[in-house]
């Protein structure tokens, strides 16, 4: 069957500010919170913008180090897409510039972590929905970010089962060719886009990194650093920090203190390290740490091939989904 669907706009909520879901307690569950009511805005208003971030912090070890990085903010969630490689996950790994050059990103950020031991098939961890359509079906574990096909961006705990029933492949099933649907009532929301994380670092405006699961030595290492979450009023945030890992960048607990500050209700960290990266119009912004091949000086930084990236348009896309 054929469906066509327009990312719904902002304006179309009422709820701006209200939480919604079971709330998120740690190593489950999850919270919906409604996008950003645009209505009011037209023009330049709706485009992302993009501020350097540069400053000297303590970080947990006590050593003041300058955070230098990117703070990116959307209103528009219908310029928000979650891409997978190029070549689809587990077959092949593209730098963030590249992925948002083939996308047509005016803003990218890395997304998720993936499984960089397996050099023949580097597979996305988590699940990953791009665009409406289900690319991996492996939520178990992590925390996700997400934005529903009803106007609510996701934060939480998915398992497989969750998944498999809030994806628009599994409403497609309960629909005729005639696009009519059989118990239209208790058709639920579906994820449009969705990507996992690791390490929950902000929940109701307060660092939750202590109380978080996913928690591990790497939490209090500096690195480079990528977090994505909710600003007040449901607007899209994301920090990336420069850094190499064990000399500078950033922890965790210094990044979530940082999102706090920055007015973040809700944050969730992702990859980060060499994978750590802000493309600006598909140019590379940050400062990778990974070397280059053949760079005998070892002065460079080049960008790591990743997974999913984090993509914002500069013009609203309408999805049409064909063939489920
Ligand atoms: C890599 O992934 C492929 C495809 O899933 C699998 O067959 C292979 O065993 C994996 N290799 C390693 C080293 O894990
Ligand atoms: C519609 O709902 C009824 C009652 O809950 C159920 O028996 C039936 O299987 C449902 N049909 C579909 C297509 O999901
Ligand atoms: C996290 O826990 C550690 C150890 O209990 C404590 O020292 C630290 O202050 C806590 N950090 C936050 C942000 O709550």
């Amino acid at each position: 069957m054929h469906i066509s669907t327009t990312l719904l706009a902002g304006g179309l909520l009422s709820m701006q500010g209200l939480v919604l879901g079971a709330g998120i307690s740690g190593t489950s569950g999850y919270t919906l919170v409604p996008v950003f009511n645009t209505k009011k805005l037209s023009g330049s208003d709706l485009l992302p913008t993009v501020q350097v971030i540069n400053k000297p912090l303590v970080d947990e070890d006590g050593v003041t180090r300058a955070a230098k990085g990117h703070f990116v903010t959307a209103v528009d969630s219908t310029m928000f897409s979650v891409y997978p490689p190029i070549q689809g996950c587990g077959y092949g790994l593209t730098t963030t510039s590249a992925e948002a050059r083939y996308r047509g990103c005016s803003v990218a950020m890395n997304m998720g972590f993936f499984d960089i031991s397996n050099t023949t098939h580097p597979h996305c961890l988590g699940a990953v929905v791009s665009d409406d359509v289900l690319i991996e079906h492996d939520a178990t574990g992590t925390i996700h970010f997400g934005l529903t096909n009803d106007g609510n961006w996701f934060i939480g705990y998915v398992d497989n089962e969750f998944l498999a029933s809030h994806t628009l492949a599994s409403l497609a099933d309960r629909c005729d060719s005639t696009g009519s649907c059989a118990n239209d009532s208790d058709l639920p929301w579906y994820f449009r886009s969705l990507a996992s994380g690791q390490v929950q670092l902000v929940n109701k405006g307060k660092n939750y990194v202590n109380e978080s699961s996913g928690v591990n030595t790497f939490t209090t290492e500096v690195s480079g650093r990528t977090a994505i979450g909710l600003l007040k009023g449901g607007r899209l945030g994301m920090v990336q920090i420069d850094g190499r890992t064990g000399q500078d960048g950033i922890d965790l607990f210094t990044l979530a203190d940082v999102m706090v500050n920055l007015g973040f209700t809700e944050a969730i960290n992702l990859d980060g390290g060499g994978s750590s990266t802000t493309a600006i119009n598909g140019a590379l912004a940050s400062l990778p740490s990974d070397g280059c091949p053949d760079d005998k000086t070892g002065y460079f930084g080049c960008e790591r091939a990743v997974s999913t990236i984090v993509c914002l348009h500069s013009s609203p896309q309408e999805l049409v989904v064909g063939a489920i």
